[in-house]
């Protein structure tokens, strides 16, 4: 069964890292080029679908229905962003599948294949553990990128997570690759945070940290809070704004280089 390459798991196993943050950046960016995205909300917080504007609905297909069968392209919904970004939500059932079989979301994309193809990005906003809804993204999706936070206990988990996506690479998904780290809530002079991304350099490669960092900025997590799209901010967000033009430009490269 192969990967569906414009496929993207946001990751780590610490929690408050940024991974729904910089999923969503994505979104918006993807949205204002007019590039088509699908995000996957596999976090049972649902935070991503909530600020994409998708209200909780017990009635509504969701990702737990997916993994349980459900056809992906049932679950899917517009966005209250744009008519380029379509979510699919967490619902409620997403805490049963916890533990189980990891390849159930990956028989769903493959089902899917036609339907997935059609976005520029398919990218999966992955909850704050290793456990199986992290390994079912993995298991699903060609591209594992890694959120995390320039200081001393953000670079901690990292070698776990490194481990997991090795794990599931060879019991499970041959073509998965870590294609990033995203540096996220990087200070603008921190030299703790400059020891740290030189430290993550030399854990992972500096090809893999891809530029530029996202900056810690308050205008990224009053977005959060009023559901909306970093864009929508203007001039108020043109440093993050900028920031998530060129991160999309990069995933955008990436899933077409595979
Ligand atoms: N670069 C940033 N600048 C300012 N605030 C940020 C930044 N990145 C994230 N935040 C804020 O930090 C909090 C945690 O971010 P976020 O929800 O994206 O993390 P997460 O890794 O998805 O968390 P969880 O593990 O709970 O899913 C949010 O309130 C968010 O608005
Ligand atoms: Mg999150």
């Amino acid at each position: 069964m192969r990967t569906l390459a414009n496929a993207v798991a946001i990751l780590n196993q610490k929690g408050g890292v940024g991974k729904t943050t910089v999923t969503l950046g994505l979104a918006s960016a993807a949205a204002a080029a007019g590039h088509r995205i699908l995000v996957i909300d596999l976090d049972p917080q649902g935070s991503a679908g909530w600020v994409l504007g998708v209200d909780p609905d017990p009635s509504a297909v969701s990702v737990g229905d997916v993994l349980d069968g459900r056809p992906l392209s049932d679950a899917i919904v517009g966005s209250a962003w744009s008519q380029h970004v379509d979510v699919v939500p967490a619902g409620d059932r997403l805490q049963d599948f916890e533990a189980g079989d990891a390849t159930r979301l990956a028989a769903a994309f493959f089902q899917a294949g036609d339907v997935l193809a059609g976005y520029d990005a398919v990218v999966i906003d992955c909850p704050p553990s290793l456990g199986n809804l992290t390994t079912n993204a993995l298991a699903a999706v060609r591209h594992a990128v890694v959120v995390v936070e320039p200081s001393a206990l953000g670079l901690r988990g990292i070698g776990g997570v490194a481990d997991a996506i090795d794990v599931v690479w060879d019991s499970h998904n041959p073509d998965l690759e870590l294609s990033g780290v995203v540096l996220n809530r990087v200070p603008g002079v921190s030299a703790e945070a400059e020891r740290r991304i030189d430290e993550l350099r030399r854990i992972v490669g500096r090809q893999a940290i891809w530029k530029p960092s996202v900056p810690a900025r308050v205008v990224l997590n009053q977005a959060v809070g009023e559901r909306r799209s970093i864009h929508s901010y203007a001039s108020r967000a043109s440093g993050p704004i900028d920031t998530f033009d060129k991160l999309w430009g990069k995933l955008r490269r990436t899933v077409r280089q595979a």
